[in-house]
């Protein structure tokens, strides 16, 4: 039989979401058998296969670069057909064992799907589309199988052997070589799928369920990294606490296991009881980790933790349905988060991050709705609308529903649909059985794209003693969406007396038309209108409110998010302001910052959140036409004056957030945040002896949130201090790749006007690893995220990342098309620069066997 026959280039189909077919054969049990090296290993499956329906067609199973050895039907050998990445095979009768034997080479495997190496480490990817990969396999994610797994390997290289579920047996053999066997009891699909050998070493714990059994963890790194294991188990333990107390989800494994590898596509994946994760979502201590490494950590560990009940007891029916799984997880891991720090900066940070992803993503070309209807290539749809826009979807049916008819919603979704593969729409009818609340209408959240805008006004008839807001909504048009339905919206909104303060009203309103009309009795004096409060819907807000309005919010609301909302709108208005016109007043920004900076009854960590200008990309979104030079100008010089006015106030900040030795606490991360923050005031304002500070913070601190915090402000800047401080960073942590990737980011995202210049430098740098998704991103993906170096005006940056795309894309598709959105922006620029953003894109399209992954982001992003 001859190799795969590889079909002539034709343009990549796209799959439907409405083609969607139940399987034609079912594998209820798997036996695989692995003989593992990283030059070659041969896998054995043994596949019990059920035909499903009353049909006729033979048994296909999908396979991909797999050297095909043997197959056998009932024990003999068989005829078939291996064409284009599927093996066909004619079966007699409804039930038969199908037996392949193929060879891999784990070594050679650069785009790190399926089985392949990591520093020694052999582990395996399979979520979307990687079981294929491994073995030949129906690899869709509604064939659910029960699994006994065995691997064979070399006892030195490899001594420890691990796969999914429980471990049964173990032994030696002849050559040096060992064996392993696990079975897992809970059928699953084979995107969860797992195996790792490697030398490596475990923090071990155990964590006793509410019904009293005893689950053994395991986090298994290389030897000299046990030592930052710590906070990941911690972090693993209140995980799972948290699902039992706020979900009434328990473990349902003997044993849970983490491994962390170096090489890797994504934050982490679930398989089942062995959660395989990048190193970066594990490894922390305080010499290598900032206070924001620690909080991912948890969050990441949490996520992966909770997948076990929301995405692998129940998982999706097909890859349409991801944000099932994801948007659903992704919730239940922000109010974990929320639930163990400061749920207001939680908040904030989650907004944050979905302005600066989602937004853009869904008012450009590679918009979708959160329950896609085609795509080309699914890891393509991993995707900040199917997780994060996902996640408020849910989050906005729990403020609908209340906590705890929610909670009678996922105990019936739980309930109904464990074990098998469900639907967003299973999801959204186990919620409107247990509540009796009708969610017909929310489900267009689902299927329609872009982020919808409120207008909102609000006027007062003092002599009536009545206040009118009138809510008026539209939803864009986004690619093949051209005409929308209005969503409802829920809208938590509140008035506060302008003079006295006091809050008239504070309540959740729900917006289901494209306008409402809503009338307040009782307000005799001027309201102020505070609405999206906690952000309770992914929206765009559009209001008239003043100056003055915004600066009374940002004293006085007393919704934190608010607070924080009011003064991010009131800087927003001053830069864009300025930007338009060439000057604006910026007083009123300073006077709202020293409210807030002197105000004793406000948390540090929120403080330094909400005096934090907001970024340049994000200003860019709120003009016509991006000027990237004129945003960065005026932003510098906002900052600039906000430290000089302020600089008595910073300094005091500073010397009072100063924390004494390091620990990780609610209030001594606040303290570090705001430190740093006061610090990059001072240094934007040319403060006397600015640098030095930074130099001796730099210098003295003991741990990393510091010390990057004063290396992330050195860079910005021409000083001496800059060279000194990047110059010890290297010499102190180039043996630590987590730690040297922040040495590239905080280059890659200097404000100063040479950096294009000198991130195409550092792309040829020795240690710059085009094999290693994390330094790629540490570099190249934080260069995209620098608007004014991005957007260097002689489109040096534009022409660095299509060169990037090209070279990374024949290694590994997957992290080479998640750089390419940046370029899909060009609408947004002036002519010349979307010319040339343009150009790359036609540049990356005419190149000869692109990945579907990069023609899919490519082609959709020229739009
Ligand atoms: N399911 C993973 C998560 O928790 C995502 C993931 C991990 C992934 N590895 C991947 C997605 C590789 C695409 C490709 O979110
Ligand atoms: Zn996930």
């Amino acid at each position: 039989m001859p190799d795969a026959v590889t079909a002539p280039a034709a343009p990549p189909a796209a799959i439907h979401r409405a083609d969607y077919r139940p399987p034609e054969w079912l594998v209820p049990d798997v036996e695989l058998d692995f003989d593992l090296a990283a030059e070659r290993t041969r896998v054995g499956a043994r596949l019990t296969v059920q035909r499903n329906g009353d049909h006729d067609a033979p048994l296909r199973l999908d396979g991909e670069g797999l050297k095909l050895i043997e197959v056998k039907v009932d024990g003999k050998p068989a005829e078939h057909l291996h064409a284009q990445d599927a093996l066909t095979i004619p079966i007699v009768g409804d039930e038969a064992v199908v037996e392949t034997l193929v060879e891999i080479a784990p070594g050679a495997n650069t785009q790190l799907m399926g089985l392949y190496e990591s520093g020694g480490i052999l582990c395996t990817q399979c979520e979307a589309e990687g079981f294929r990969r491994i073995t030949f396999f129906p690899d869709r994610p509604d064939v659910l199988s029960r699994y006994r797994v065995r691997m064979h390997a070399d006892k030195i290289l490899y001594p420890i052997l691990l796969a999914n579920g429980d471990p049964v047996a173990h032994g030696d053999e002849e050559g040096g070589r060992h064996w392993a066997e696990w079975t897992d009891p809970f059928p699953k699909p084979c995107y969860l799928f797992a195996l790792v050998a490697g030398d490596l070493v475990a923090n071990q714990d155990s964590f006793i369920t509410r019904s009293g059994r005893t689950v053994a963890l395991g986090i298994w790194v290389r030897e000299g990294d046990i030592g930052k294991t710590g906070h990941a188990m911690e972090s693993l333990k209140a995980a799972m606490a948290w699902d039992e107390r706020v979900y009434g989800r328990e473990y349902d494994l003997a044993m849970f296991n983490i491994v962390a590898v170096a090489d890797f596509n994504f934050g982490a994946m679930e398989n089942k009881g062995l959660n395989i994760f990048n190193s970066r979502y594990v490894l922390a201590d305080p010499d290598t980790a900032t206070d924001a490494d620690y909080d991912a950590v948890a969050g990441v560990v949490a996520h992966e933790y909770f997948h076990n009940w929301s995405g692998n007891r129940v998982t999706c029916r097909d890859w349409f349905q991801l944000s099932l799984k994801e948007g659903f997880t992704v919730f239940r891991d922000q109010q974990f988060s929320a639930d163990l720090g400061s749920a207001a900066v939680k908040r904030i940070d989650d907004v944050r991050a979905l302005r600066a992803a989602q937004f853009p993503e869904d008012a450009g070309p590679l918009a979708h709705p959160v329950r896609p209807d085609s795509y080309i290539e699914i890891s393509n749809f991993y995707t900040a609308t199917v997780y994060n826009k996902g996640a408020e979807l849910i989050r906005m049916m729990h403020s609908l529903l209340g906590a705890e008819k929610f909670r009678a919603g996922t105990d019936l979704y739980f309930d109904r649909h464990d074990g098998t593969a469900a639907t967003c729409e299973d999801f959204a009818k186990a919620l409107e059985d247990a509540s009796g609340i009708d969610l017909a209408r929310f489900r267009r959240w689902y299927s329609q794209a872009g982020t919808p805008r409120v207008r909102a006004s609000l006027t007062h008839h003092a002599g009536e003693g009545r206040a009118r807001l009138v809510l008026e909504q539209t939803v864009p048009a986004t690619p093949g969406q051209p005409r929308k339905a209005p969503v409802p919206i829920p809208l938590k909104i509140a008035l506060f007396d302008e003079l006295t303060g006091q809050k008239y009203t504070d309540r959740l309103v729900l917006l289901e038309e494209k306008r409402q009309d809503l009338l307040f009795e009782g307000i005799g004096g001027r309201p102020i209108l505070s609405i999206n409060r906690d952000f309770s819907a992914p929206v765009i807000i559009e209001t008239d409110r003043k100056v003055d309005d915004l600066a009374f919010l940002s004293a006085r609301d007393d919704n934190p998010f608010a607070r924080y909302e009011a003064m991010q709108q009131l800087m927003l208005e001053t830069l864009v302001t300025a930007v338009s016109t060439g000057s604006a007043d910026h007083k009123p920004v300073i006077e709202a910052i020293r409210q807030t900076l002197t105000n004793p009854a406000m948390d540090p960590a929120f403080i330094a959140e909400s005096v934090l200008l907001p970024t340049e990309a994000f200003v860019g979104d709120h003009m016509l036409v991006v000027d990237p030079d004129a945003i960065h100008a005026a932003r510098e010089k906002l900052r600039s004056d906000i430290g000089d006015e302020l600089e008595s106030q910073w300094r005091a900040a500073y010397a009072s957030s100063s924390a004494n030795r390091f620990e990780y606490s609610p209030a001594a991360k606040g303290a570090r945040r705001l430190r740093t923050v006061a610090l990059g005031y001072l240094m934007a304002a040319d403060a006397e002896g600015a640098p030095a500070m930074a130099l001796m913070q730099f210098e003295n601190a003991d741990n990393m949130t510091d010390r990057q915090g004063a290396l992330g402000n050195l860079v910005n800047s021409d000083t001496t201090e800059r060279q000194t401080a990047l110059g010890a960073f290297y010499e102190r942590y180039q043996e630590n790749p987590l730690v040297l990737d922040k040495w590239f980011t905080v280059q890659a995202l200097s404000m100063r006007e040479d950096t294009v210049d000198k991130v195409a430098a550092l792309a040829r740098h020795p240690d710059f690893l085009l094999a290693n998704p994390n330094r790629v991103r540490s570099l190249v993906g934080a260069f995209t995220a620098n608007q004014r170096a991005f957007h260097h005006r002689s489109g040096r940056g534009y022409r660095f990342l299509g060169d990037m795309i090209l070279t990374i894309d024949p290694l590994n598709p997957q992290t080479a098309a998640r750089l390419i959105p940046a370029l899909g922006r060009w609408r947004r620029f002036d002519e010349t620069r979307g010319q040339m953003m343009k150009a790359e894109l036609e540049r990356i399209i005419a190149t000869p066997n692109l990945s579907r992954d990069a023609f899919e982001q490519a082609t959709k992003s020229l739009g």
